[in-house]
């Protein structure tokens, strides 16, 4: 089957490399040019692994192709999935803008039965929307082709985003038509053949269901900090409550986790949205709204331990481990360690951080003054405290005694709750963490 993909970024490059990797045809495209170009070369825009792998072979065997012109590609494609962003606007809506764009230029384009799928995070209704704009384009020009509007969020996690596409829980299909269910059964199969499972709906329950599971999970994570504050307030420990609580199978372990609050670029923009959504349609969401207060009070909690301990941040240095809001990822969109630098820098803290996939990104877009190291052992060398912020799996295994060596100071805050509370204080260094004695 021929697949134009239109926005080439986490999810757009991801989907687009993994349907050529089940044997389609496909090309990804992007209004950013200098993309495209780097895509082309081999270059990829992102760190996300497993993904290179995967463009590099499916761009050799020519199933995958890439390319800046989108009505060419809808012309060509008999599948066209938008999967361009949809960032909050002012009032903390989904700005789906872009979306709008990609659907007029599918109308203007359409010569012939074609599907346009909305693979983005969409509030309730943009299929509708996208729907007449799509019918506007094809009746401006006198044409008389038929066509399909599909919801088919995406549920893939940064850092194992492959693994997520090429063997996802479900496939949410959200359709009127049986004849576009069964253009995407057929564009599933290989998919659908290795045990995901191929859930259909209609359009506006598809549009929820990405809301409501990116909420219910935040939501999962928003309840065990405020469990954890408890913990530190009566000397419990929150790992094992969430060890405890997880044991149970209606419950489950995931997203169970204490830290410094949920960031990234999807759970806090799609609880934001979520919540407009409800105020948008009359409907007052507490839950939601809790879950985004708790989590904005979590992500300055850490910072607030170390004042705890260190009164006068003017002066001191503050090693940082980890910028990315999560693992595996380059992506620092929303993450809790910009918050905390912005504040340590604010109260004239010398900051140098190490993360293994960010440090470009942090320095293209973020803090293009503070101290970048080369390893993590560099990053603590003179630090009064070292802050623990992503969880990257290199920082477990670390030698405390070494740390201590390199270090001016004792603190150490982890944000992750990663390391053994006595091996890092039997190294004579001073520990914190969330919601642990
Ligand atoms: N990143 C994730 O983990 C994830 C997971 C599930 C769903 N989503 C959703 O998927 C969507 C895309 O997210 P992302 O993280 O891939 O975003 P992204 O910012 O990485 O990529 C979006 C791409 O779209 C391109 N673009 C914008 N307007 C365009 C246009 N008119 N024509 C062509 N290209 C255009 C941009 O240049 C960019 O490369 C969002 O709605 C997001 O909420 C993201």
């Amino acid at each position: 089957m021929k697949v134009a993909v239109i926005g080439t970024g986490y999810v757009g490059l991801t989907v687009g490399a993994c349907f050529a990797e089940t044997g389609h045809e496909v090309i990804c495209v992007d209004i950013d040019d200098r993309k495209i170009k780097g895509l082309k070369r081999g270059k990829l825009p992102i760190y996300e692994p497993g993904l290179g792998d995967l463009v590099e072979r499916n761009t050799r065997e020519k199933r995958l192709s890439f390319g800046t012109d989108t009505g060419d590609a809808i012309e060509w494609a008999d599948v066209v999935f938008s999967a361009v962003g949809t960032p909050p606007d002012k009032d903390h809506r989904a700005d789906v803008t872009a979306i709008k764009d990609v659907a007029r230029q599918f109308g203007a384009h359409l010569n012939g039965y074609k599907i346009f799928v909305n693979k983005s995070t969409v509030p309730v209704g943009t299929g509708a929307v996208c729907r007449e704009l799509i019918a506007t384009e094809v009746r401006k020009r006198n044409a008389q082709h038929e066509f399909d509007v599909i919801s088919n969020p995406e549920f893939l996690r940064e850092g194992v985003a492959v693994a997520d596409s090429l063997k996802p829980d479900r496939i949410v299909i959200g359709a009127t038509s049986d004849r576009a269910v069964q253009v995407m059964k057929k564009l599933y199969l290989p998919i659908i053949e290795k045990g995901s499972l191929f859930f259909v709906t209609d359009s506006a329950s598809a549009e929820i269901i990405k809301y409501a599971s990116n909420a219910l999970l935040a939501t999962k994570i928003s309840f065990m900090n405020e469990i954890a504050q408890l913990c530190e307030r009566v000397g419990a420990d929150i790992t094992a409550v969430e060890r405890g609580v997880g044991l149970d199978n209606r419950i489950g372990r995931r997203f169970l986790h204490a830290g410094i609050g949920f960031g990234g670029s999807c759970f806090p923009k799609d609880v934001d949205a979520l919540a407009q959504t409800g105020r948008d349609n009359g409907y007052e969401f507490r839950i939601v709204r809790a879950v985004q207060e708790v989590n904005e009070r979590q992500k300055v909690h850490l910072y607030e331990k170390l004042v705890q301990h260190i009164p006068a941040i003017d002066g001191s240095v503050v090693a940082v481990w980890g910028l990315a809001f999560k693992p595996k990822t380059d992506d620092m969109r929303e993450a809790p360690s910009i918050g905390i630098i912005q504040k340590l820098l604010k109260a004239g803290a010398r900051v140098q951080v190490f993360d293994p996939a960010a440090m470009d990104v942090a320095k293209k877009h973020y803090f293009p003054k503070i101290r970048y190291a080369k390893n993590p052992m560099e990053a603590v060398v003179g630090a009064d405290a070292l802050l623990l912020l992503t969880d990257w799996d290199e920082f477990r295994g670390v030698d405390f005694v070494e740390v201590k060596k390199r270090m001016r100071g004792t603190l150490i805050g982890d944000g992750r709750n990663i390391w053994q509370p006595e091996e890092v204080r039997a190294a004579g260094l001073v520990y914190f963490s969330i919601g642990r004695p």
